[in-house]
């Protein structure tokens, strides 16, 4: 009895209970013309305040859709999914117009479809505020300082038409945040800007997240994006496979570096995806066999028939393996 009672006061917390957003089995299932598109597949992801991640991903692996959920643009199929204290699959449509007034604002990959064109930078950004409600001289004074923190505040007078696409996003993002929102998203913002200038726009989103703390999530396939944060969640097939995590680390004289790790991703359901140049190297399809050793869990090919996976043998394949492939196993 007192070990039951041990193991009960043990259980780890609720899935997520203190990050701001929370995916859980999210599934996302598109019908069109009688065939079914699964475009997000079980996918858990945990955000929490403060943060600044990338998720990048293929064409075609549910970035976007990803998106349109947690801004409440769209309902998932399946699973829960939670942003600060908003359910998003049980709330009322009047629910979600609060929601994505108060809670959450968006940069889209379209420059012209962030701004207003007949407007100037400075009454694009005034434009939600005053959609909220919230008095002229408080506007000036917010749309100001904001489109100085993204670096455009010399663009306060022109229309969209007399900047540049980068300066657009940037005064897009300042639009973006008006209403104070908890958190930023951000689809392909700078899917069509050159690299120099998507480097600028990505610069400016760390800015807001170091300077006025907004929870920022940036969404793109560019995966030279990772350099510019702190955590990249890739999503392959509707789930997310694997994190890269960057810090700083200090070496033997001193000096500061930067060190990027990649993890895979283990699901609430222990799965986990095995990069497809790791399954290429040793064959790995259908059947694998599994051992937990002292300190890891090893992968071997186990569906030739008669294969009883003597390690040994497989080892000796994987180093070989790895030598050819120029690389250790992560
Ligand atoms: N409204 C829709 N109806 C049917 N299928 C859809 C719809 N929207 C997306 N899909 C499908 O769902 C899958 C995921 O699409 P999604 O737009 O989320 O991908 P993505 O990662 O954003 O891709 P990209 O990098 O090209 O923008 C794709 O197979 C897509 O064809
Ligand atoms: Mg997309």
């Amino acid at each position: 009895m007192a070990t039951l009672e041990e193991r009960a006061r043990a259980r780890p917390e609720a899935f997520g209970r203190t990050s701001l957003i929370v995916c859980e089995s999210l599934v996302r299932i598109y019908q069109s013309e009688g065939i079914e598109v699964q475009a997000l597949q079980g996918l858990d992801l945990l955000v929490d305040e403060g943060e600044l991640i990338a998720v990048v991903g293929a064409s075609g692996s549910g970035k976007s859709t990803l998106l349109s959920v947690l801004s409440g643009l769209d309902v998932p199929t399946a699973g829960n999914v939670r942003v600060a204290e908003w359910d998003l699959m049980t709330m009322t449509s009047r629910e979600r117009v609060e929601y994505r007034r108060t809670t959450v604002g968006f940069v889209w990959q379209q420059t012209a479809r962030n701004l207003v064109p007949y407007l100037t930078a400075e009454e694009n950004v005034e434009l939600p505020m005053a959609l909220a409600g919230r008095p002229r001289r408080q506007r000036r004074a917010e749309a100001a300082a904001l489109l100085d923190v993204l670096g455009v505040a010399y663009c306060a007078d022109r229309r969209p038409s007399q900047m540049s696409g980068g300066e657009q996003q940037r005064v897009a993002i300042a639009v973006g945040l008006a209403n104070s929102p908890r958190v930023l998203f951000a689809d392909e913002p700078t899917g069509e800007l050159d690299t120099a200038t998507s480097n600028d726009v990505l610069e400016a989103m760390r800015a807001v997240n170091r300077d006025l703390g907004t929870t920022v999530v940036v969404v793109t396939h560019d995966p030279s994006v990772r350099d510019h944060v702190q955590r990249t969640v890739e999503i392959r097939d509707g789930r997310t496979s694997a994190e890269v995590l960057r810090h700083t680390a200090t070496r033997d004289d001193g000096t500061q570096h930067e060190v990027a790790e990649e993890f895979a991703v283990l699901d609430r359901a222990g799965r986990i995806q095995l990069p497809q140049d790791y399954r290429e190297a040793l064959d790995l399809v259908g059947r694998v066999r599994l051992t937990l050793e002292q300190s890891h869990v090893a992968v071997r090919p186990g569906n030739r028939p008669g294969d009883r996976g003597t390690p040994g043998a497989d080892e000796r394949a994987a180093h070989e393996n790895h030598a050819r492939h120029g690389r250790r196993a992560r």
